[in-house]
């Protein structure tokens, strides 16, 4: 086949000739384009570096600080003219410097190479990253605690396989997101411990022979020391999937919230009413009130977690060191960063401003004989059976009152006594809901006096509001 046939296959498609092409599959551009202060500052520590060490002038290097930072406000106020021919932020901006300070530019790339530099930009922009959201985290679980404060003691069913088990309170159920949460910004802070790491210096793949001084480079940047291994430093992209796992895990955390939310402000439930802020209305039914925000929470994980698993794929089986397929990290972590800060606003400003209500919650938490195991705890300690019988009897009066179509407090006690003879009149004081939490203070329990202490830990920890 001639190269005129191949173009008559695939050519009609592009207007433009091959190179064009090329240069559309090898840009980047047009995403990395968000590393740009990155870049300016990982330049910045280079060739202070550069000059404290001779491999510069003085002079060279005050240069390179000035232009870089007119580069770096050209950027910022929008009028820096981005090129796709020059590939990346990498060589445009240092194309721009030359524009501006001449041939001194051409110094600054000296015992460096695009590789240790994009690995350096990119950790400092997952850093970044890393705290926002901390930050994020931390303002849902603020919403989340004002939540379990004001019914830090109000009753409603606890669920298991979405069936009422036991009677427990809205405090703890905000609570236990809360915790969850905490877990998150946990990881997001032991990722950013691992990552925090200097790549620069470590040159192309296999460091350089100028003298140059990479714990001064490392210090400039807020790293903890440089990275020990120039091949793994310009290869690793591990702090990437350690931000995307967690961001995953803590998706995977808001979109349970998110379908409890759905599930819970539904006519059927009511058991919250979400605020007109972050509801929508129908173009059809006039009724409806449509929890549109958490929907969209809960649904979002699906491309945090399809980020996660893109870079391990693109990284799966790459060899040592840099290979071009790594440029394929940045827009997956971008879009899952923004669709979990997003997410977590999201949900942070839902929780804030839903209502629970109090009556349908303690309505619901009497219902399916939510304090069976109550009975059966009592049986256990007052007449001193063996839980598995306590068990048993329990399941016997359950069935009576399911079959009545009644509680299990509407029993009455010859009823009870027809399935055991011993059960007498104080068995009614732990068929009660409030009764029910109330009781349950072991630690980490569902009762108030619990879930006030908790509250408190938790108002003590969090970071405070910025
Ligand atoms: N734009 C590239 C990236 O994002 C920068 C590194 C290029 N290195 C190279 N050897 N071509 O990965």
């Amino acid at each position: 086949m001639t190269d005129q046939a191949a173009n008559a296959m695939w050519g009609g498609r592009f207007a433009a000739g091959p190179d064009a092409i090329m240069e559309a599959i090898n840009a980047s551009i047009g995403f990395d384009r968000r590393l740009a202060a990155q870049d300016i500052a990982g330049s910045r520590a280079h060739a202070a570096m550069l000059a404290a060490t001779g491999i510069v002038e003085a002079s060279e290097a005050e240069a390179m600080r000035k232009g870089l930072l007119t580069v770096l406000s050209e950027i910022e106020d929008g009028t820096f003219q981005f090129s796709t021919a020059l590939e990346d932020i990498h060589m445009n901006v240092e194309a721009r410097l030359r524009e501006l300070i001449g041939p001194a530019a051409g110094r600054l790339h000296t015992a460096r190479s695009r590789n240790d530099q994009v690995a350096t930009d990119f950790r400092l922009w997952v850093r970044d990253q890393c705290d926002a959201a901390a930050q994020g985290i931390a303002e849902v679980q603020r919403a989340l605690l004002g939540q379990a404060e004001a019914g830090a003691d109000w009753v409603m069913p606890g669920f298991t396989h979405l069936q009422t088990a036991q009677p427990v309170t809205w405090g703890h159920h905000m609570l236990a997101y809360v915790e969850m949460l905490g877990r998150d910004a946990g990881r997001f802070a032991d990722a950013r411990v691992r990552m925090n790491e200097c790549p620069l210096g470590a040159a192309a793949l296999a460091g350089t022979s100028f003298p140059i001084d990479r714990q001064m480079t490392a210090e400039a940047l807020g790293f903890d020391r440089p990275c020990a291994n120039s091949l793994d430093a310009v290869s690793d992209r591990d702090f990437a999937l350690e931000f995307l796992a967690a961001a995953s895990i803590c998706a995977m955390h808001l979109s349970r919230l998110a379908e409890e939310l759905v599930i819970w402000s539904s006519a059927q439930f009511r058991f919250v009413t979400m605020s007109d802020r972050w509801s929508t209305g129908s173009s059809i039914m006039p009724q409806k009130k449509n929890p549109d925000a958490a929907e969209l929470i809960r649904a979002k994980i699906g491309r945090i977690l399809g980020a996660n698993i893109a870079l391990l794929t693109v990284m799966k089986g790459l060899p040592l060191t840099y290979s071009k397929d790594m440029q394929e990290d940045k827009e997956q972590v971008f879009d899952a960063a923004d669709t979990l800060m997003l997410a977590l606003a999201a949900m942070a400003g839902m929780v804030a401003d839903m209502t629970a209500n109090r009556d349908a919650l303690a309505a619901a938490a009497g219902a399916g004989f939510s304090t069976a195991t109550d009975l059966a705890d009592w049986l256990v300690r007052t007449l001193g059976l063996p839980f598995r019988d306590a068990h048993h009897v329990t399941g016997a009066l359950v069935a009576r009152a399911e079959a009545r179509g009644v509680d299990l407090a509407d029993l009455s006690l010859d009823e009870m006594q027809a399935v055991h003879a011993e059960i007498d009149e104080g068995v009614f004081d732990v068929l009660g809901v409030e009764n029910s939490v109330g009781s349950r203070t072991s630690y980490g329990g569902t009762a108030p006096v619990r879930v006030r202490e908790q509250i408190a830990r938790w108002r003590a920890a969090l970071p405070v509001e910025t």
